[in-house]
């Protein structure tokens, strides 16, 4: 059997990391590559990060690349909350595709990739009805599956919560920037689950991001929310394993 591999690339607030992908199994096959997101991270800057990362593994076939932004068509880009601006309106999968030397390159939501293999490999797997995958991180990410389809590009990260950017007050950056403990960062997360609960009244909530590894820590802390409440599985990994996915696809 010839093992269907695809190379998937994360693009997040402080690296950039990347590796070739077992899609039946939905794990890497090498170790991970990482070099630090740039500051501040220009379309140059970013593209060059990429482009280090891909070739670190000699890498001549189709790439999957996740954005932290709004990405409409697998291509263009058209919000950029936490990266330079500069992003916005441009052709991702062409700037990505030239300075990879023409290899096809497909371009996604990062919270999108990180919860379509969620869905697949992961927490949500097997999941009917609402399920929404949260990454906490720099920022909020979403992704909305409605019997495991994906509503792309949600951006329930902005929603307002207490008259601010939810993000502000709920990411893992807020609890570092702020010096919050467990306890208070847990009662803004809750907050606001609570929130996008109203909205969308899913059955299950999947949390990732970097801090789903200290799930034990928060999660016994939020209360009052009806929908089942998971950390992710793949961890750290997801973003990377859904870029490829979505670039096996679209072959
Ligand atoms: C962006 C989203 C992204 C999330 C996580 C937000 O600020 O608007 O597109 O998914 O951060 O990186």
């Amino acid at each position: 059997m010839v093992l269907m591999q695809i190379f998937g690339v994360d693009i997040g607030g402080s690296g950039i990391k990347g590796a070739p992908v077992d899609l039946d199994r939905g794990e890497l096959v090498q170790e991970r590559f990482k070099v630090l997101t740039p500051h501040p991270a220009t379309p140059e800057s970013v593209v060059d990060g990429v482009k280090e990362v891909v070739g670190h593994f000699g890498w001549t076939g189709p790439v999957g690349i996740t954005f932290p932004g709004v990405v409409t068509g697998g291509s263009t880009i058209r919000t950029a909350a936490n990266v330079d601006k500069g992003w916005i309106d441009t052709d991702a999968r062409a700037l990505f595709g030239e300075r990879l030397g023409g290899l096809p390159v497909t371009v996604l939501n990062d919270a999108d990739a990180a919860g379509v293999a969620e869905m697949r490999f992961g927490a949500g797997r097997d999941r009917r009805g609402t399920v929404i995958v949260l990454t906490l991180g720099t920022g909020i990410g979403s992704a909305l599956f409605t019997d495991g389809v994906l509503v792309p590009n949600t951006e329930l990260g902005h929603l307002e919560l207490n008259g601010h950017d939810a993000e502000k007050r709920a990411s893992t950056k807020a609890k570092d920037d702020h010096e919050l403990s467990w306890e208070q960062w847990a009662n803004r997360v809750q907050k606001y689950l609570a929130h996008v609960e109203m909205l969308f009244s899913p059955e299950l909530f999947v949390i990732g991001g970097g801090v789903s590894r200290k799930s034990h820590r928060f999660l016994p802390l939020i209360k009052g929310i009806r929908a089942e409440i998971v950390p992710a599985q793949l961890q750290n990994n997801a973003g990377i394993v859904g870029a490829a996915m979505r670039a096996a696809d679209a072959r």
